[in-house]
């Protein structure tokens, strides 16, 4: 009998399949948990003791956020600096500041800021991405928002601007007024700082950033 090629043995593919198929379960499971472990949330006390997580506790709120290069890893990251007020206060427990950024969540998703934004790159592309609109230049003290609402800190100007976005037109664009409530704009604010603290691997590339949100410039 002539021997047949291996490439025309069923079992060989049958065979092909089972471990490819078996190798590919085993890599998801372990991506699964590695996964997990990376995005879940640190606690006060890792903020307290400066251990790095990826996603910081909501106490971040009570920090000074910066972005620096790392550059083994050849992209900025954020770092979390000393105390800093917010909304006058730099003594939010994890409880009141778990809740309110629970609230921002909340209102993000009612008043869809998806519909029109991105949020660590998912929605829509009309207007900016939010991941990192905290570190946004016009923000700072010395930024056009936030001369525009003469608030003396950004944390007040973005709530101002997020309840009357229609008075503060910067671009052709100009975000709707939402019916958007002094308690919520202060959750929404909470939110964008924390999201903002969140390490993306250096997403999303380039933007603007405040003077003072990169350490030396
Ligand atoms: C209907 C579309 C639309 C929706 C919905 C919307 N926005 Fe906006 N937003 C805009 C536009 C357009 C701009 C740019 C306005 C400008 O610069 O004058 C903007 C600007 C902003 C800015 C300033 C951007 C920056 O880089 O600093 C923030 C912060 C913001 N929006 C937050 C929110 C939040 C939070 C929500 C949800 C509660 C939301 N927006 C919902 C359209 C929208």
């Amino acid at each position: 009998m002539a021997k047949r090629s291996v490439w025309s043995d069923n079992r060989f593919w049958q065979r092909s399949a089972a471990w490819v198929t078996g190798f590919a379960s085993i890599l998801l499971i372990w991506l699964t948990f590695d996964t997990s472990a990376q995005i879940s949330m640190g606690t006060d006390a890792d903020l307290q003791n400066g251990v790095t997580k990826r996603v910081p506790a909501p106490t971040v709120i009570n920090y000074k956020i910066t972005y620096e290069m790392d550059t083994t890893r050849g992209h900025e990251v954020p770092v979390i600096g000393e105390k800093e007020m917010f909304f006058g206060r730099d003594d939010w427990s994890e409880e009141e500041a778990a809740e309110l950024l629970h609230l921002g969540k909340l209102g993000s998703q009612a008043k869809n800021c998806m519909n029109c934004h991105t949020l660590l790159g998912n929605g829509a592309y009309y207007a900016p991405d939010l991941t990192k609109a905290w570190l946004d230049p016009a923000w700072g003290p010395e930024g056009s928002l936030q001369s525009m609402t003469g608030k003396n800190t950004k944390e007040e100007a973005m709530a101002e601007f997020l309840q009357h976005p229609s008075q503060y037109p910067t671009h052709a664009r100009m975000m709707p007024d939402l019916g958007i409530t002094a308690d919520e704009a202060q959750g929404l604010v909470a939110f964008l700082k924390h999201m903002s603290s969140i390490d993306t691997n250096g997403f999303p590339r380039n933007f603007g950033k405040i003077k003072g949100a990169v350490h030396g410039k």
